[in-house]
């Protein structure tokens, strides 16, 4: 059974290429290259080692301890079984490189490749990263300075040679009518064609990734949601947040009315109590500490008793206490 197994392997390997092993990059530019790992390896740490032999490599980037300089950098995609490492302003030096795993208690492990550094590369492609939504069909040129075959690759699973193939569910066709430039298409992507590509062609590859999302939703209605992505949930959801803008507004209204409302009430009475009440008496006591201030009720005169009033009024005496203790 075991025995099966490897053979099968063996097979798979001979067929489709599980890492990058030489690739053809511009001076100056950038390069992305993915670095495939066994599903023990996971949660591992992840390592661009710098050097040609691989016991005298020293590290660039760990995925636990980022470069510093910006040059290098490094993630790990632990659902795919893949880590990337991106190596910036790339010069005549930046040759040799391993893409290796931390083994605690043992050697690392590492798979080697190398960087052709050129002022013109022989194997590139317009972009590495590729975005697109499902159903679409995918068109990718690879350009290549010698005419031999192109193929193009799943990282890790099959390679399509002639011009009609399939890689998992899509359909894959290349068109080398142009000499130099090999289109492949890649019809009705779904989310499961996302992942790394290649475009090889003798003994370079040229890694690309293809990121398949849903088509976002587009509302007209209300501007809000085209922010919003995913199909039903979106409509579900719409109808809802236009009911909730609708509430909003109403029940502001509503409040402002009531309070409006009650503050009329509110003076209404407050008015009439005024017209029905006799005058209130101030009796500010005690704040001087040695008057006191009796409190002084003085009624609505009459209008034949004016005189009698003035009279009253003169009368009205206030007492004065001294404070005992003064
Ligand atoms: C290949 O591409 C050329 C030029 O773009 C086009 O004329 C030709 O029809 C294509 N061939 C196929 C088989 O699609």
């Amino acid at each position: 059974m075991a025995a099966h197994l490897r053979l099968l392997l063996i097979l798979c390997q001979l067929t489709g290429i599980y890492s990058i092993s030489k690739v053809s990059v511009k001076a100056g530019d950038s390069i992305t290259i993915p670095c495939l790992y066994q599903s023990r390896y996971t949660n591992r740490v992840k390592y661009l080692c710098k050097g040609y032999r691989w016991d005298s490599c020293s590290f660039a980037v760990k995925t636990n301890k980022p470069d510093r300089s910006g040059k290098f950098s490094i993630s790990d995609d632990k659902n795919e079984e893949i880590f990337t490492v991106t190596i910036k302003y790339l010069t005549t030096t930046d040759t040799d490189y391993w893409c290796n795993v931390e083994i605690d208690h043992g050697a690392d492990y590492g798979e080697y490749f190398h960087l052709v550094v050129t002022g013109k590369p022989s194997l590139y492609v317009d972009s590495q990263e590729i975005k697109a939504y499902i159903g679409d069909d995918l068109a990718i040129r690879c350009y290549h300075g010698s005419s031999g075959k192109m193929q193009w690759c799943r990282l890790g699973r099959n390679c399509v040679t002639g011009p009609l193939g399939k890689i998992g569910e899509n359909e894959v066709t290349i068109n080398s009518t142009i000499p130099h430039v090999s289109t492949v298409t890649m019809s009705k992507v779904t989310r499961q064609s996302s992942g790394w590509y290649l475009c090889v062609q003798g003994d370079l590859q040229m890694p690309v990734h293809v990121t398949v999302t849903e088509r976002p939703v587009i509302t007209t209605s209300t501007p809000l949601l085209t922010s919003g992505s995913g199909g039903g949930e979106t409509a579900k959801h719409s109808s809802s947040v236009l009911l909730m803008s609708l509430i909003i507004p109403l029940s502001l209204l509503i409040v402002v009315v009531m309070v409006t409302l009650f503050i009329f009430w509110i003076l209404k009475k407050h008015r009439t109590r005024n017209s029905q009440s006799p005058p209130m008496a101030v009796s500010p006591c005690g704040s001087d500490g040695d008057v006191l201030y009796s409190s002084v009720l003085i009624t609505k005169p009459q209008k034949d008793e004016a005189k009698r009033v003035k009279a009253q009024e003169e009368h009205l005496t206030y007492s004065t206490l001294k404070n005992s203790h003064s």
